[in-house]
């Protein structure tokens, strides 16, 4: 189970001793919530700030993860690859033609990943599946961290795992995000989910990193 740390709650005036501070905690894989202020009510940050914070992220060996929740992302993908992101996530309800904006992330040589709101059904991406390397549970209306955990999304992950096992899509990743805590992480991982994003239980305010870091590791035991 990866452990993936959003940096939407961390503090920005600080942020390279927030990197380094989760990755001495052995965390490889850090997930970039980019908003528009459109696709939802908030704005947090784009590529330049991504660009920024890659050659900390090379240095231990990061996987960057970005999840646009941008409308009409095709626009950009193109200069979130070229700021380093592995993982391009993009979210079903903002692709009118989400095959073709799938396509475009695999032919600029990254890993694409789909996006579902809390009220949209598994059915958006059931077509896609076999093109995608990672598919996201939002487990909150997304645009804020720290919010509450949607309860119904842990049978969402289960059903998604069912689907991706039947059809033998086992390099997926099943990727969970919104209100995870240590008290949920080791139900989303039984559930199914292969990557939990983590925002406000990492980046507690006033809480020292490792000791958040080891939390979640100890509640997955
Ligand atoms: C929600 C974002 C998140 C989220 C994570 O719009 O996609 O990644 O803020 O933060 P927590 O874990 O605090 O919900
Ligand atoms: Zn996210």
């Amino acid at each position: 189970m990866h452990i993936a740390p959003s940096i939407l709650t961390a503090d920005f005036a600080h942020m390279g001793d927030e990197l380094t501070a989760i990755f001495d905690a052995g965390i490889r894989w850090l997930h970039l919530d980019v908003m528009d202020g459109r696709f939802v009510p908030n704005i947090s940050f784009g590529p330049m700030l991504i660009r920024s914070l890659r050659p900390i992220a090379e240095q231990y060996g990061v996987v960057l993860d970005a999840h646009l929740m941008i409308a009409d992302p095709d626009r950009y993908v193109e200069e979130f690859a070229a700021a380093g992101c592995e993982y391009i996530t993009v979210h079903a309800e903002a692709c009118t033609h989400l095959h073709r904006t799938v396509q475009h992330i695999r032919a600029l040589g990254k890993k694409p990943g789909v996006a579902l709101n809390p009220a949209t059904p598994l059915s958006a991406i059931e077509e896609v599946l076999p093109d995608l390397s990672l598919a996201l549970i939002m487990s909150v209306n997304p645009g804020f961290g720290g919010q509450r955990f949607i309860p119904a999304s842990i049978d969402k992950i289960r059903r998604l795992r069912t689907m991706l096992d039947e059809r033998g899509l086992n390099d997926v990743v099943l990727q969970i995000d919104g209100g995870v805590n240590k008290d949920l992480i080791a139900a989303v991982r039984d559930a199914g989910a292969t990557c939990a994003v983590t925002g406000s239980a990492v980046y507690a305010p006033g809480r020292n990193r490792a000791e958040t870091v080891a939390e979640l590791r100890q509640a997955l035991g």
